[in-house]
């Protein structure tokens, strides 16, 4: 069994961006600019948006955090995506989900600039991902392409079940891995709530992604030997011995699949560090791209 060490890879990719970003600054040229919006004080949105602008500085990117009230109204959120829209200093920006209840997800998404979408939630985006066109891949399916091809995990041919139909996640995911290429070439089955028997699917899977959010939903009886699993799933659970008061768990019986399986992911250490490493590569995507309309 060996590990998908996502720490170790994101690190890589990383180093890798942080090179070209200090061409990029010997070349006297501008660095990347990402923005995050968040709106209210969710406590896991809080962690994650703060990692991915501490990853910006690390990595030599310019990063904006644009805090919101929980009770900003969607009006209010409409006219700051503008802002953003409009400011050249900044060539990506991410509206962190989920939003409040007084606010409509889709209308927030359609707002968002496609050149500067580089969560790759747009529909525009998700429809040219769909279509094996260019263009921005959400982070953490990317980030799972990325894992697949650096540790040269054979897809092709393979029968891959994802399990969970998110926007974000299992949708986008079950369209690459049955994409043209590699890593993809694999026949999919996507699975959610309506599933039946999910036991017996999963049990004939090759290649399991699981991106559920239940904490240990996928047991050792459920899987097949020499099976690849990747775990999506990052659940808070109360821990009151750890210096935080609680635990990230993923989606997968860690201790009876791992015994079982080729290659796992870890949680923590998995697709999550995988997820930042990738939408500041969408970043440098963004701002190349806006080089080269610039040119034109
Ligand atoms: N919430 C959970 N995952 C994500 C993500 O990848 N992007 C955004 N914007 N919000 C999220």
């Amino acid at each position: 069994m060996e590990i998908l060490d996502g720490k170790k890879i994101s690190n890589q990719i990383k180093d890798e961006i942080a090179a070209e970003v200090a061409q990029m600054k010997d070349r006297g040229e501008k660095v990347p600019h990402l923005a995050a919006i968040l709106v209210g004080n969710d406590g896991a949105s809080l962690t994650y948006v703060g990692s991915k602008v501490k990853a910006c500085e690390r990595i030599g990117f310019e990063s904006t955090l644009v805090k919101m009230p929980s009770t900003t109204s969607e009006l209010e959120l409409l006219k700051k995506i503008e802002e953003l829209n409009k400011d050249k200093e900044i060539d990506g920006f991410i509206v962190q989900l989920p939003l409040p209840k007084q606010i409509d997800t889709q209308k927030v998404l359609l707002a968002v600039d496609p050149d500067k979408d580089v969560d790759g939630f747009h529909p525009m985006n998700f429809g040219k991902m769909a279509l094996d066109m260019s263009t921005f891949i959400p982070a953490t399916p990317f980030g799972i392409l990325e894992l697949l091809e650096r540790y040269n995990v054979q897809t092709q041919g393979k029968h891959t079940v994802v399990i969970g139909r998110s926007h974000i996640v299992g949708r986008p995911m079950s369209i690459l891995m049955g994409r043209k290429g590699f890593p993809g070439n694999s026949t999919v089955t996507l699975t959610h709530s309506h599933t039946k028997n999910i036991d017996e699917i999963t049990r004939q899977a090759d290649i399991i992604i699981s991106a559920l959010g239940v904490p240990g939903f996928l047991k050792g009886d459920m899987v097949k030997e020499g099976v690849v699993v990747i775990d999506v799933g990052i659940t808070r659970v109360t821990d009151e011995t750890t210096p935080k008061g609680y635990r990230i768990v993923g989606d997968v019986e860690y201790e009876e699949v791992s015994k079982k399986a080729s290659y796992i992911t870890p949680v923590p250490g998995g697709v999550g560090p995988m997820t930042i490493a990738m939408l500041l590569k969408n970043t440098l995507l963004a701002r190349e791209r806006h080089r080269e309309k610039a040119a034109l």
